[in-house]
């Protein structure tokens, strides 16, 4: 979490420091703070609340610093300390010619903080990060010849935990030193200027070409060029990459927030997914990121699939579209517990992880902790060029774009689809026919239409939100691969509009959930009409006979369903494994309704991040 940005070149830094931290507000949003290198001095500004907080109290720090074209800035989600300006970064030494700038959990910094206090360090926040600059100023005070590079890789020998990291200081003030271990770095390469990141949303505007910093390496980066080398001083060979994404695609484009564009730009996205990838007509899914381990998966005698959040919720609809396409047994782990229960994981099992942002320090150590074990290890990312992309065996990339909501909407439906096309791609020439084959591909090409039909009914959605905006409680039920939405749907409503909502299936509700129904409880059904249909129209009728609110999202031209519930979504046919596109629609939409109509940042929901690179 967090965001960290840095700029050297010839412009000056700290408006675009400024703009590139709102990029990166995802990342958190408790506190934002500049460093800003001016021949012999270093001003700091940092503050409490969001980059905007910053932006308007920066006016005349920006004019004093008008000249400076060397900084670094952050933005805080906050782990240690809370947020506050205390513990807003950079963190300056006592002397106030070092500054610096974290992203991660130092995890020893309670045994590093207690020497540093005992030799007179005096620290001013209770963060974790702190102990990094003070570190490095003892280091440089015992070895005054050494320089920022070297003070800095002597003192992350010591460090133990996650960082990415940049350094600037008086000493030798035309660079910046960045590390990373655990949580993301790029530069970006322009004329004459450099531009750092913890992703590529804030460089895109600036340039194309960029460089992924790998775990455990150190650059320097001057005005004229940079190096890259390992912790242990060896240099690195690194890739230039070009982006082909703009910045058209990272803004708002005409929606009141970016989770609306992101919801509406579903069937777009569906459309790109399957791009290149899916050919109906000869009955063939194509992924080329897999293409060399497909058969060696197929012989496999269990997938598991890693993920967290919103990517779990996909993980279980992929158990389901696996089974069920390709006969291959499916465990679903949350990669936090997978990670430290010592799975019965080898050889013959394939490991997915899925992962919208591939920087998800969980699913991250998932993947380490599969590796290690030998199982074929297989990544489903949306970023690209993210650790968990670059460090999977093999994977396919959603190419849903940039998103940037935190509540995660588009990529969700580009990671269900990804599924499906896996599922077919493993059942091929075992487990069903060409026909078969051929129509589910069709059915498939058909959803992005389908998706734009359901986006049809945001207006109907906007008046259902308003006669539940003030519920307390809300509870989602489905059953099948309704399920797996359900529990997605009451995601989405909790993290946005802070409503207590659970997802359950649906005829579990009688081991518990029902002893909550009364007349103020909104119930949602996912009711379309696959094979359990009828068993889920009984589950209604118990809710009813109890006075909870029924809302159903059901096929269009369901009259049963008219019949039992107070309201009904209407959404177009589609066969049960290809549901769950379009039965998310409607859970994404009213949760947003929902929460706006409350007054809610949905952007930017409270406590959470887009990116979660912290245990
Ligand atoms: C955070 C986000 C969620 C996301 C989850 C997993 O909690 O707020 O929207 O689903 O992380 O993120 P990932 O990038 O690994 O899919």
């Amino acid at each position: 979490m967090c965001g960290i940005v840095g700029y050297i070149g010839w412009q000056a830094a700290a408006p675009l420091l400024l703009q590139g931290l709102k990029r990166l507000e995802y990342r958190g949003y408790d506190s934002a703070g500049l460093a800003i290198l001016n021949g012999n001095r270093i001003s700091v500004i940092k503050q409490k609340g969001s980059v905007s907080t910053l932006e308007t109290d920066s006016v005349t720090f920006r004019a004093e610093m008008r000249d400076a074209t060397l900084g670094i800035g952050h933005t805080r989600w906050a782990t240690h300390g809370e947020p506050s300006d205390r513990n807003a970064h950079p963190f300056l030494n006592a002397s106030g010619d070092i500054a610096l700038i974290h992203n991660g959990i130092v995890e020893n910094f309670s045994v590093l903080k207690t020497e540093l206090l005992s030799e007179g360090y005096i620290f001013t926040s209770d963060t974790d990060s702190e102990v990094l600059v003070h570190l490095i100023d003892r280091i440089w005070k015992s070895n005054p010849s050494l320089d920022i590079e070297s003070v800095t890789r002597n003192a992350l020998r010591l460090v133990e935990g996650a960082y990415g990291l940049c350094i600037i200081s008086t000493r030798e003030p035309d660079r910046i030193v960045v590390a990373r271990k655990g949580s993301p770095l790029v530069i970006g390469i322009g004329n004459r200027e450099f531009f750092i990141a913890s992703d590529t949303a804030p460089i895109i505007e600036h340039t194309n070409k960029v460089v992924y910093l790998s775990d455990g390496e150190l650059a320097v980066i001057k005005r004229d060029g940079y190096s890259v080398k390992s912790i242990d001083n060896v240099a690195q060979d690194k890739t230039v990459t070009e982006l082909d994404f703009t910045l058209e695609k990272i803004e708002k484009g005409g929606f009141e927030h970016f989770m609306l564009k992101e919801i509406f730009e579903q069937p777009e996205v569906m459309n790109n997914v399957m791009r290149g990838r899916v050919h109906p007509e000869k009955g063939l899914v194509r992924l080329g990121g897999i293409i060399d381990y497909l058969d060696r998966m197929k012989q496999s005698k269990r997938i598991v699939i890693c993920a967290c959040g919103t990517s779990w919720h996909a993980a279980l609809i992929g158990k389901y579209l696996i089974e069920e396409f390709a006969r291959i047994p499916v465990e679903v782990d949350y990669a936090s517990e997978f990670r430290y229960r010592n799975p019965i994981v080898g050889i013959d099992d394939v490991v997915i992880v899925i992962s919208q942002s591939g920087e998800t320090a969980d699913t991250l150590a998932a993947l380490h902790v599969a590796k290690e074990k030998g199982a074929l290890v297989m990544g489903i990312c949306n970023v690209v060029g993210s650790t968990i992309a670059r460090e999977t065996l093999c994977g396919i990339y959603t190419h849903a774009g940039p998103e940037i909501g935190v509540a995660s909407t588009k990529a969700f439906t580009a990671q269900v689809i990804m599924l499906y096309m896996f599922a077919l791609a493993l059942s091929k020439g075992r487990t069903i026919s060409h026909d078969e084959m051929i129509l589910h591909l069709t059915e498939l090409s058909k959803i992005p239409e389908k998706a734009s039909r359901t986006l049809l009914l945001n207006t109907y959605i906007t008046d259902i939100a308003k006669l539940f905006k003030d519920a307390r409680n809300v509870l989602y039920l489905g059953r099948g691969y309704n399920f797996p939405v359900a529990l997605e749907g009451a995601l989405k409503l909790k993290e946005i509009s802070y409503i207590h909502a659970e997802g359950y299936p649906a005829a579990e509700m009688k081991h518990g959930p029902i002893a909550l129904i009364d007349e103020d409880m909104p119930v949602i059904f996912i009711a379309t009409q696959d094979n359990t249909y009828s068993k889920i129209l009984s589950n209604i009728e118990e809710v009813r006979s109890r006075k909870g609110r029924v809302i159903a999202i059901a096929n269009e031209g369901d009259k049963e369903i008219n019949r039992l519930a107070e309201y009904v979504i209407s959404i177009p046919h589609s066969s049960a494994p290809i549901t769950p596109l379009l039965t998310v629609i409607p859970l994404q939409l009213l949760a947003y309704h929902i929460a706006t109509l409350r007054g809610c940042n949905v952007d930017r929901p409270r406590n959470l991040a887009k990116s979660v690179t912290v245990e």
